[in-house]
């Protein structure tokens, strides 16, 4: 990571990176119907919005083939040069890496057919500018598709752990304390509606992790990952740690346990 690396809350290192690898492989068949759904198609130029390493934009770029185009936009240089060694290595050229704030997405008026943000409004503080700038990069028809928390708190672990439930309202501090919002999808329709964008979809996206399940590598590796930080900046304090992971790792070796993952909206809106 270099010195002004912009952190975001969960991590720029290379187990975040590992994380959301396998976060998009879990979730790419959501990806990838919400994708169908905003029309991407051979030819267009989409945005990725937030993009990280760009584990869809990769994706992305395979639908969109080489007579389209994908930008992926992160703040985090580290991930975007994964990205593009990534993009290079396997002989794709139409995925531009821009490094900047969404915040202040500079990309031409009107020249976007498809954006796509997922996981990345709830960290920003202001998605109302996230999305103005989304708005006026799309072309008249152009589609933004979001997925994104509407309840993170909904998540809940059964059999239950007290340690879990006490550790929980730290992860939404943390979040909070940087102006991030794990609720932020009951927003955006409005914001969305304030842009001239018409909310054309939203459905939930709720699962359930089994214990047996590849999905509950999503919340194990979660929770590997961010309660550690959240201990070293005494949010949680290492003897709840501890006994939370002990529980988890107690429902991950019981074949009952399930984990209800957080509540997701997916919406999918049109400039008009
Ligand atoms: C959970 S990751 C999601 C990455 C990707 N969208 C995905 O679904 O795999 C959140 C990403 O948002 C980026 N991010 C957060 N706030 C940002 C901002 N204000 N401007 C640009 N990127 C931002 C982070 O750097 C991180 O890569």
């Amino acid at each position: 990571m270099t010195s002004h690396e912009n952190e975001y809350v969960l991590g720029t290192d290379d187990a975040e990176l590992v994380r959301l690898g396998l976060q998009h492989r879990l979730w790419s068949a959501q990806a990838f119907a919400c994708w169908e759904r905003a029309g991407v198609t051979p030819g267009h130029t989409v945005l990725d919005v937030g993009s990280g390493p760009g584990f869809a934009s990769l994706d992305l770029a395979q639908l969109v083939t080489a007579s389209g185009r994908v930008i992926a936009v992160d703040e985090s240089e580290r991930f975007l040069r994964y990205l593009a060694q990534r993009a290079a290595s396997l002989g794709i050229a139409h995925i531009e890496t821009r490094v900047g704030d969404v915040h202040t997405l500079d990309i031409p008026a009107q020249s976007v057919d498809v954006a796509y943000a997922r996981w990345v409004l709830c960290f920003t503080p202001r998605p109302e500018d996230v999305v103005a700038r989304v708005a006026s990069a799309l072309k008249p028809g152009g589609v933004f598709a979001v997925q994104d928390y509407i309840n993170w708190g909904a998540l809940s672990l059964s059999p239950r752990s007290d340690a879990f439930l006490r550790v929980m309202p730290s992860v939404g501090k943390s979040w909070r304390d940087r102006g991030g919002d794990w609720q932020v999808g009951g927003r955006l329709p409005a914001l969305l509606a304030a842009r001239g964008l018409r909310v054309d979809y939203i459905e939930p996206l709720q699962r359930v992790a089994r214990s047996t399940d590849p999905l509950w590598q999503w919340p194990t590796t979660f929770f590997a990952n961010f309660i550690p930080r959240l201990v070293e900046q005494g949010l949680v304090s290492e003897r709840d740690w501890r006994e939370m992971e002990s529980d988890w790792n107690e429902r991950s070796r019981d074949p009952n346990a399930f984990f209800w993952t957080p509540s997701m909206v997916e919406i999918v809106a049109r400039r008009v």
